[in-house]
């Protein structure tokens, strides 16, 4: 038997989980709610498995292990925290869609509560739960990237203006930086998935004429410049489909080191590997001329869907909480999508105050538990 999931929020993501779960050996999905019926009446019927009104009413009548909290709300987080911190309330493990909140008070709050009732706190940042990034961990776990230089970091949806429909929707409608939160938890995650925590944040941010025009607010150009705690300097690029993007498609990361580089281009497809001259393999130095790399070696997945990210993060969860790892093990915590959100506030910040530099708070401490190594 598989552990007892019931999933909150039936629309696309949450059909998507409940997917994922009901066809996971993990997992075995026991309920579904929505707070609009006809939303999760379908879900449930499909999978065979009751349909509840709230997430109240679904914990009163079933013995669940996980929560998954697939709502979303104001700037795509602004209705997690309720459901959230009444299932770690209820002392039920949580995964929870991003960004975490849409505020970061809230955030810290779920944090901070996650931990006092010791349960697994994880967030759906699937965007490295491919095949690419674990080639790219393995290029850097084996020596081969070296020291850490730079990241570059590109994403952001195909679009022009001719692609553009007003977002009316409670989740964007009034919410101008509506992009900046539902959307950088993703490439924040994947430069501090390779290169650690950021220590500082300057942005600029900006709208084509024709958001302005349809009266939408919304800053969703993001050019956004970081310090890494190693040291390292980052570059992200991040954009909700005002333009069409060239090189590396719509997502792409570059990570350049003293001994390599990697990038990974389109999340799922393909990772480069550029070993840099004279390490092992490589051409010399001496035999290159000015500006000239040794031959890159290029690794394509085959994989085009992005949506197999999905299944690929649900099932490390359930790993995680089925294996028991220590708590500060679990991959993609609340604490590393609470990261993401505390860059956002912090590039937030720097916009407004026309490009300062802007330190992001610290993250809460990373407690080991001294039972479980
Ligand atoms: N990880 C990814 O790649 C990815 C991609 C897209 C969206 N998302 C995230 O997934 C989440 C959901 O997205 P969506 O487009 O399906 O949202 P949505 O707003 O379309 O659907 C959310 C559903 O939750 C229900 N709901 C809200 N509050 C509830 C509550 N307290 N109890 C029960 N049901 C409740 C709503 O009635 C609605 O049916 C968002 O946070 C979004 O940011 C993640």
């Amino acid at each position: 038997m598989g552990l007892r999931v019931g999933v909150v929020g039936t629309r696309g993501i949450g059909q998507r989980h409940a997917e994922c779960h009901a066809a996971n050996e993990l997992a075995d999905l026991v309920a579904v709610c929505d707070v609009i019926k006809a939303r999760v009446e379908p879900v449930a019927k499909k999978h065979g498995v009751p349909a509840y009104a709230s997430l109240k009413e679904m914990l009163a009548n079933e013995d669940l292990d996980i929560v998954d909290v697939c709502t979303g709300g104001p700037e795509n987080g602004g209705w997690h925290y309720e459901p959230v911190m009444e299932a770690i309330d209820a002392g039920k493990h949580v995964l929870v869609e991003k960004p975490i909140s849409n505020d970061i008070e809230e955030a810290r709050e779920m944090v901070a509560y996650a931990q006092e009732k010791d349960v697994y706190l994880g967030c759906n940042l699937n965007h490295y739960f491919t095949e690419p990034a674990r080639l790219a961990r393995q290029y850097m776990e084996e020596g081969k990237v070296g020291e850490i230089l730079y990241c570059l970091h590109r994403m952001g949806f195909v679009g022009g203006a001719a692609t553009y429909s007003p977002g009316g929707g409670p989740n964007a409608k009034g919410f101008p930086y509506f992009h900046v939160k539902a959307f950088l938890a993703h490439p924040f995650s994947i430069m501090r998935y390779f290169c650690g925590d950021i220590t500082h944040v300057q942005a600029f941010m900006n709208r084509p004429s024709y958001r302005v025009a349809a009266g939408d607010p919304m800053v969703s150009i993001n050019s956004i410049h970081v310090r890494f705690e190693s040291g390292a300097v980052g570059y992200l690029f991040s954009q909700r489909g005002d333009a069409t993007m060239g090189l590396g498609g719509w997502w792409s990361v570059e990570v350049g080191g003293t001994r390599g580089s990697f990038c990974v281009e389109n999340c799922v497809e393909k990772c480069t590997f550029f070993p840099a001259p004279g390490t092992e393999g490589a051409a010399d130095p001496g035999k290159l001329g000015l500006g000239q790399a040794p031959p890159p070696v290029v690794h394509s997945t085959g994989v085009t869907d992005f949506g197999t990210t999905f299944p690929n993060r649900i099932h490390a969860y359930l790993e995680d909480v089925t294996n028991k790892v220590p708590r500060h093990r679990i991959r993609s915590s609340g604490r590393d999508a609470l990261a993401t959100l505390e860059y956002t506030f912090a590039a937030i910040e720097s916009y407004e105050s026309g490009g300062e530099l802007v330190r992001p708070a610290a993250l809460p401490t990373l407690r080991h538990d001294p039972r479980l190594q």
